[in-house]
């Protein structure tokens, strides 16, 4: 412990019933590093307030500090859901050993417990771990589940889990599927954490691409504004553009076509790869190509957010806009590009 941690630490009995006091040494320990303490101190504080007042507030705002929105969404994609907990009920027998991932609200650790498994779950953010806790004992499952809170390539296979797992779950997919940081996670924990004819959900991760033109009522760029030109702003834009699932945001110029296709449950390094494609067009105006995920969750379940299913998805899929919209013919060829880096995903049209 650091001096300043260890003196802000000894302020503590003076000021227990006080949040105003709690909450200021909270913010102390931000600042000298020790995220975990100022957590603790953040839920003490939330249930001394119930979230009112100032204190309260600036509770909440350590607590829900890196915790991304996407947490209150992901738990509602029902399709999502039924594809994880169809998979371990499938993999699943009695005294199964799961390892899970990323814990996030419990919800996937819970299901595991549900089909019979005892369950150790790893979570990278220590308020997000504490606060998976508490769910797991409102319903029940404190006995069958064991959250640590560690990011996965820090766990210790005896200490933490007790053995090897029979089962390796994760759902640490982003928009991207990479970008979360699965390829690097899933490959420690093949090597180091899964029995050597240990079972991997999902096993395999698919980018699927196809041209797109973008449905909404809007310029995607900026141009003239209460008499100016701001087109030179237009650098800065990102290239890409989250797309929302099953909202008729986009329509798809072409067949979809897999980019790269990645497996989960191997422990050989996957290397940073570039292709270039030739897609056939279904004509007419093409604005981008449109990115979305495919995951296969076991030999016959599989979930996918395609854009124009109809169907909603957590996960948005991502439009990567060409400097300017392509006239095409049916059958012209589009000539894309893509890379991946492993955790990022680049792709681009050709000249
Ligand atoms: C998308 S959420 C999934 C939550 C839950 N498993 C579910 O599917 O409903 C992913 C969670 O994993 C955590 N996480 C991502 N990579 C991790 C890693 N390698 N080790 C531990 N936690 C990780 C994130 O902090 C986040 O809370």
């Amino acid at each position: 412990m650091t001096n300043r941690i260890a003196q802000l630490t000894a302020l503590l009995p003076k000021v227990s019933d006080d949040p105003r006091a709690l909450i200021a040494i909270a913010r102390q320990m931000i600042a000298a590093g020790d995220r975990p303490r100022a957590v603790a101190l953040a839920e003490q504080v939330h249930a001394m307030t119930g979230g009112r007042g100032e204190a309260g507030v600036t509770a909440a705002e350590i607590l829900s500090d890196g915790v991304f929105s996407w947490h209150f969404v992901i738990p509602r994609d029902r399709a999502r859901n039924d594809a994880y907990e169809q998979a371990l009920l499938r993999a699943i027998r009695p005294g199964c050993r799961v390892l899970e991932i990323g814990t996030g609200t419990g919800l996937l650790a819970m299901m595991a417990a549900r089909a019979g498994a005892t369950v150790v779950t790893c979570e990278a953010d220590a308020a997000i771990a504490s606060a998976a806790r508490d769910v797991i004992a409102a319903n029940g499952y404190s006995d069958r589940v064991t959250v640590v809170s560690k990011h996965s390539t820090d766990l210790d296979p005896t200490r933490d889990m007790g053995g090897l797992a029979d089962i390796l779950v994760s759902e640490i997919v982003s928009n991207d599927l990479l970008s979360e940081g699965v390829l690097g996670a899933h490959e420690d924990a093949v090597a180091r954490l899964l029995a050597p004819d240990g079972v991997v959900i999902p096993p395999r991760g698919t980018i699927r691409v196809a041209l797109a033109r973008d449905l909404r009522d809007r310029a995607p760029r900026l141009g003239e504004a209460s008499g100016f030109d701001l087109s030179a702003f237009n650098r800065l834009a990102a290239p890409n553009e989250l797309v929302r699932v099953g909202m008729d945001q986009v329509a798809l110029c072409s067949a979809p076509v897999d980019l790269f296709s990645f497996d989960f449950a191997t422990a050989d390094p996957r290397k940073p790869e570039r292709r270039e494609l030739d897609i056939p067009s279904l004509g007419g105006r093409i604005d981008g190509i449109v990115q979305w995920i495919a995951l296969e969750m076991d030999a016959v379940g599989r979930y996918e957010n395609r854009p124009e299913s109809g169907t909603a998805s957590c996960w948005g899929a991502l439009l990567w806009r060409f400097p300017e919209p392509v006239d095409t013919e049916k059958r012209d060829t589009v000539t894309v590009g893509g890379a991946h880096e492993r955790d990022r995903v680049r792709l681009w049209v050709s000249d």
